[in-house]
């Protein structure tokens, strides 16, 4: 199974916890902490608010635990695995908490409100436990924490966007940032977690968006991704003008703050993507053509089952209509194998969508119980684990099959491709983004470019992950 897991864990690039460094690690404050993210962007978007909520109150970053006075992890709920390797690591950190006095362990994120109890008394492995919406009241549960009473705080919010807060951006390129746009979720796909984790879903201020995207730009960023767990349902109502705010409205004006400023959002109910949404695509150059389209399965009854209102029909429909309305956009899809009573037949529909749809790429998953879910409450997890495996694998050898020829296809055209900087294997070639969300690698060839510009690049060949080109005239 290490050959599965390694894809999987490939496909799960963005889902990886990860150490943060900060530029202002220069500045010495008397507390340091350390924050490592798990799961989602969302996780990881809410990480730069816990920043700066820290920030603000005295604390500097540091990229080492050892260092800390306060430890922290954000973590994911969404599948077993993502929660076994949260354990690991805070029983590493418990290792190091016991040699040094002082030192604080706190859980954030998804787990927080499932685990509480057990993370806190039975196992005493933390000190705080702080909620998605509970990060305001992180600097009292820090003083709790300190004067030795466990201080937890799961509170879910109703209105929580966090829109006053700028994000310290850290650890990132310089070019690319996320904005988070909307927090939790009202769908109730049966295998989900996050409707318990995250609650209820609210859109934050429509002008607190604009005004981060437009610092952003000024600061010189020159991507930013819209954030939130089903962004087509985005919705605010502006209080001066009494005026209605839509997601396609929402996209429109981000993408009127610069033509230089590249929009992606993510992610995208199939149910709710509308055709406005894809017109003011189609209308705006800046706008990627890229859309993160989750199917979970092929099959209906399975869909069903999923709760997640669609049938494949009407996601086929869909995915045409992407297609007539912006030729050439990049789709990808989340993928889930093996999920209650799936038979082989049902499966193997799942296979026939991916071909029909011709994904770009995929995030591909076995399906994984999860304590509270309707799917835990209401079927049997009863597809053994030896046949989503091997579904799974399947999944990901077509997966790779379509990608390959993704790429393939792409070989002789030119694409404008904005630089995020060297590439990971050679610092004399860079890498970057075409609109469609595909990386491409090429030689800098002594051109004055840097990053954050924008170049045309041919493409001559490729992998299945990435395409490797070479700079075109770009007068
Ligand atoms: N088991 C497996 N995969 C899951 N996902 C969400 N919940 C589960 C689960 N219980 C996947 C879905 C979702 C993505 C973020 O994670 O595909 O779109
Ligand atoms: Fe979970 Fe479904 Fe909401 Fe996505 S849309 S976060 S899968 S409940």
């Amino acid at each position: 199974m290490e050959a599965l897991d390694m894809d999987i864990q490939k496909h799960d690039e963005k889902r990886q916890g990860e150490a943060w460094q900060s530029n202002t690690e220069k500045i010495q404050h008397s507390k340091k902490f350390y924050i490592e993210s798990y799961g989602c962007q969302m996780n990881f978007s809410d990480s730069e608010i816990v920043a700066s909520i820290l920030q603000s109150n005295g604390y500097s970053a540091t990229t080492q635990y050892e260092m800390a006075d306060l430890v922290l992890l954000n973590t994911c709920s969404i599948r077993d695995k993502a929660e076994q390797t949260i354990r690991k690591r805070l029983s590493e950190f418990k290792k190091v908490k016991d040699s040094k006095k002082g030192m604080l362990i706190g859980v954030l994120g998804c787990m927080a409100e499932r685990l509480k109890a057990k993370l806190l008394e039975e196992e005493q492995l933390v000190d705080l436990v702080a909620g998605p919406d509970a990060y305001r009241s992180l600097p009292l549960l820090i003083t709790e924490a300190n004067s030795g009473s466990k201080s937890v705080n799961v509170l879910l919010s109703r209105e929580e966007t966090y829109a006053d807060i700028s994000p310290v951006r850290m650890n990132g390129n310089g070019v690319t940032a996320f904005i988070s746009i909307m927090r939790g979720c009202n769908n109730m796909c049966s295998f989900c977690v996050v409707p318990f984790t995250r609650g209820r879903e609210r859109s934050r201020a429509h002008h607190s968006i604009l005004n981060e995207a437009q610092q952003l730009f000024d600061q010189g960023f020159r991507e930013v991704t819209l954030l939130g767990q089903n962004v087509d349902s985005y919705y605010y109502i502006d209080p001066e003008k009494n005026e209605e705010i839509t997601f396609a409205k929402l996209l429109e004006q981000v993408a009127k703050i610069n033509p230089l400023l590249r929009i992606r959002f993510s992610t995208s109910h199939p149910k709710d993507i509308t055709k406005e949404v894809l017109l003011v695509m189609s209308k705006y150059k800046n706008i990627c053509k890229y859309i993160h389209l989750p199917v979970q399965s092929g099959n209906n009854r399975i869909l069903q089952l999923m709760n997640r209102t669609y049938t494949r029909e009407w996601y086929k429909a869909k995915v045409d209509e992407i297609k007539r309305i912006l030729p050439g956009c990049g789709i990808s899809a989340d993928i889930i194998a093996g999920f209650c009573s799936e038979t082989e037949e049902e499966h193997q529909d799942t296979l026939d969508i991916m071909e029909y749809c011709k994904y770009d790429m995929s995030y591909m998953f076995f399906y994984s119980e999860r304590p509270g879910t309707l799917a835990a409450k209401r079927y049997r997890d009863d597809v053994p684990e030896v046949v989503k495996k091997r579904r799974l694998t399947e999944i990901v050898d077509l997966q790779n099959q379509l990608s390959l020829q993704s790429n393939r296809d792409d070989i002789g055209k030119i694409f404008e491709v904005l630089i995020e900087g060297n590439s990971k294997k050679n610092d004399q070639e860079w890498m970057g983004r075409n609109s469609q969300n595909k990386v491409i690698v090429f030689p800098k060839e002594h051109s004055d470019f840097q990053k954050g510009d924008y170049v045309y690049v041919k493409v001559l060949s490729c992998t299945k992950a990435t395409l490797l080109g070479k700079i075109e005239n770009n007068s």
